[in-house]
């Protein structure tokens, strides 16, 4: 089982997005994903209605994910932690222990454009074509994941 973690601010924008769109694309007896927040301020609540409402646009449902904190433990739990934008890069390599937790951790967008430290901007203060963008993005960066992870 390869286990998977989509980590950004507050895992109520981003994130479960990003984990619903993976897991609509990899097979479930395969994979293991899983979506958390660097900030707990939302933790147990439900993911934003505008990415509950972009992502049943294209068919994929978050309405049963409840946001939580990302915690060390998660550098043990997890084989790839993909994260948003540099401030949740940050964050989490701060927490890293050791060089193996560093090698998991990676900004998403460096699936479509390598190297290049593209980020998902953050939408909560936006309105709803940010959410769209945002699913966009990371719709074409998890067919990448697909092909890369699934051989
Ligand atoms: P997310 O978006 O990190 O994509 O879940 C945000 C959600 C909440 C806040 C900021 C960003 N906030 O400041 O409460």
């Amino acid at each position: 089982m390869t286990k998977i973690l989509m980590v950004c601010l507050g895992n109520i924008c981003r994130s479960p997005l990003a984990e619903g769109i993976l897991r609509s694309k990899l097979p479930k007896d395969k994979f293991y994903i899983d979506s958390a927040g660097t900030a707990s301020y939302h933790v147990g609540s439900k993911p934003d209605i505008r990415s509950i409402k972009v992502a049943k646009k294209y068919g994929i449902d978050l309405s049963t994910i409840k946001s939580r904190a990302f915690t060390v433990s998660d550098f043990d739990l997890f084989d790839h932690i993909f994260v948003m934008d540099q401030s949740n890069l940050e964050n989490v390599l701060n927490l890293a222990r050791h060089k193996n937790d560093t090698l998991k951790v990676s900004l998403i967008l460096n699936e479509i454009a390598p190297n290049e430290n593209l980020e998902v901007p953050d939408p909560y203060y936006g309105n709803d074509q940010g959410f769209e963008i945002i699913y966009e993005l990371l719709n074409e960066a998890c067919n990448k994941l697909f092909i890369r992870l699934n051989p």
